[in-house]
């Protein structure tokens, strides 16, 4: 197999990072090089940045500033971590990318989606090859979410509407791009989505393959 590039999008509590971590445990016991990363962070400076970004009051930073932070650390984590893995082959599996600066700073925290494709095209220019939006309830994804303790509350601050409004946006990315996007519906139980995401990565791989014959 070659090297792959694979995102997890959704809103916040929806089990992205639970389902990128089953995907990857399943594709390493299948014994497929593969590389479990997040963003913001992935790379020791983007961690770093992480923390700028994610900690202290929510008025902290504007969007403008927050989607340079992002993109900072974005550009960072490709260099350090995602390039060099995908240049020896493996799979990349991935907790957020930019899909995520399109919805928050693009749509729902801020305006700025001209600005975050802009943006990425200049600095980044990467998409992903496959994308996996779990589709999730906001009630449901904030109770999930606020379950879990941690310092990172930033944004969770900002509560059920904007997670319905982020909804929409991810349902809609999905339609921007088709041919990289599959919806999955996360109200099932951990091991029912992680098998449906492996029935669809294993039939997509197939199709890009046929594709690249
Ligand atoms: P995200 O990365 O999208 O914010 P997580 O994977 O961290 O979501 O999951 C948020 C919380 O919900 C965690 O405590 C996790 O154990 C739990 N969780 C994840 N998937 C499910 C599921 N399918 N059903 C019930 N709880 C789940
Ligand atoms: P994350 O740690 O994935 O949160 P969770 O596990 O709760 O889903 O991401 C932290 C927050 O950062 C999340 O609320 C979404 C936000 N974010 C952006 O606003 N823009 C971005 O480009 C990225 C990658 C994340």
């Amino acid at each position: 197999m070659a090297s792959l590039f694979i995102t997890f999008e959704g809103i916040d509590g929806s089990g992205k990072s639970t389902q990128a971590r089953m995907l990857a445990d399943r594709l390493k016991a299948d014994g497929q090089d593969t590389l479990l990363t997040r963003e913001p962070g992935g790379s020791p400076g983007a961690e770093e940045i992480r923390q700028l970004v994610l900690t202290g009051e929510p008025d902290r930073w504007s969007v403008e500033t927050e989607m340079l932070l992002f993109n900072a650390a974005r550009r960072d984590h490709i260099e350090k971590t995602v390039d060099p893995a995908l240049a020896d082959g493996k799979v990349v599996i991935c907790d957020r990318f930019v899909d995520s600066s399109r919805i928050y700073q693009g749509t729902t925290r801020g305006d700025l989606r001209a600005k975050v494709d802009a943006l990425h095209d200049l600095m980044i220019g990467r998409e992903p090859d496959v994308t996996f939006i779990i589709d999730m309830d906001p009630e449901l994804g904030l109770k999930r979410g606020l379950a879990r303790v941690g310092a990172e509350q930033r944004f969770e601050d900002f509560g059920v509407d904007l997670q319905e409004t982020a909804r929409h946006g991810f349902l809609n990315i999905a339609h921007q791009f088709p041919e990289r996007c599959i919806v999955i519906e996360g109200n099932r139980t951990p091991d029912e989505v992680a098998a449906e995401i492996y029935v669809q990565y294993t039939a997509r791989i197939a199709e890009l393959s046929s594709r690249h014959a």
